[in-house]
């Protein structure tokens, strides 16, 4: 009888209670994709909805951390309107704006391109002082199947930290560099010149920001765990190559299976998530559909 040695474990049952709260909402219907986060929205109009159903909105954002709000027609000019709604629509300077709507950018996927924008798991511009708060994306056109957006909660992965490990990176801070989320070197040269939409690099922007690892949520209160490989250099005071080992291991755990949701699209759904606790992934598996998304970015505060 071969002695076999396992080379794995298998991950002890998540014990994290649902993360919804048992909340009805009085303008729309509410359903949770996972126990960790997530929902679907239906029943409400984004480009009529009163004061009161868009206060309810961001309640169910704080509830869900992602909402895929269903069945809009929104004209670009009425989607910004509804982000300013919220907060401030800002133009996003690592891309072209969309012609006549320096708020929006297109994401546009042809059936040939391999660039993947969105296609590692971050939060989005974790490099700014004050990243956006929110990100929305409103799809114009989706494959018939595939391009999901993918969510993993940040709170989660910050408990759900060994309590000692935790203890110890409670007021760390990492430097976050924009080169490397979108330098030059962050991508396949020949892939990004063919891109539809890309990253566009501009040297003026090159900065490198310091922000907390476990973020306080300025609404909840709670923690939650802050830094992605795309983005994140080091530890403070720290090389790289000293840092590299534990960073990789809370990446890894940032995203554990349980922690996360997939978002399906279908044209006329808005997604909207929050960036402060949650990281999200751009699905790459339609190749040869064309995915076309408009996104508007709403101004944030500095990460405390
Ligand atoms: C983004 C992003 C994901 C997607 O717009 O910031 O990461 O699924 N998008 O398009
Ligand atoms: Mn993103």
């Amino acid at each position: 009888m071969p002695g076999y040695v396992s080379t794995f474990q298998y991950q002890s049952a998540i014990s994290h209670a649902p993360q919804f709260a048992p909340r009805s909402y009085r303008h729309f219907t509410v359903s949770p994709i996972t126990g960790a986060m997530g929902a679907d929205v239906e029943g409400i109009d984004l480009a009529t909805a009163s004061d009161a159903a868009i206060a309810e909105l961001e309640q169910a954002l704080v509830d869900h951390l992602a909402l895929m709000i269903r069945d809009q027609s929104l004209e670009p000019a009425q989607q910004i309107a509804f982000a300013n709604r919220l907060g401030r629509a800002f133009p996003w300077p690592f891309a072209r704006e969309m012609e006549g709507y320096p708020e929006i950018t297109e994401l546009i996927q042809e059936p040939g391109d391999k660039y993947a924008f969105g296609g590692t798991w971050h939060s989005d511009s974790c490099n700014f002082e004050k990243p956006p708060k929110y990100t929305m994306l409103y799809c114009v056109e989706c494959p018939p199947v595939g391009g999901d957006t993918g969510f993993s909660n940040q709170y989660l992965a910050w408990e759900s930290l060994d309590p000692k490990l935790r203890a110890e990176l409670e007021d760390v801070r990492t430097v976050a560099s924009a080169e490397l989320g979108y330098g030059t070197g962050s991508q396949d040269a020949e892939v990004l010149a063919n891109a539809t939409t890309k990253v566009t690099w501009n040297p003026e922007l090159n900065h490198e920001t310091l922000h907390p690892l476990a973020r306080t949520h300025p609404v909840t209160g709670r923690k939650a765990l802050y830094t992605c490989d795309s983005f994140t250099a080091r530890f403070e005071g720290k090389t790289q190559e000293e840092s590299l080992p534990l960073l990789r291991k809370l990446w890894a755990h940032a995203v554990t299976p349980e922690f996360t949701c997939r978002l399906r699209w279908k044209p006329g759904s808005l997604a909207i998530w929050d960036n402060r606790c949650c990281m999200h992934y751009a699905h790459s598996d339609y190749p040869g559909h064309r995915r076309h998304m408009r996104r508007i970015v709403v101004e944030g505060e500095r990460p405390v």
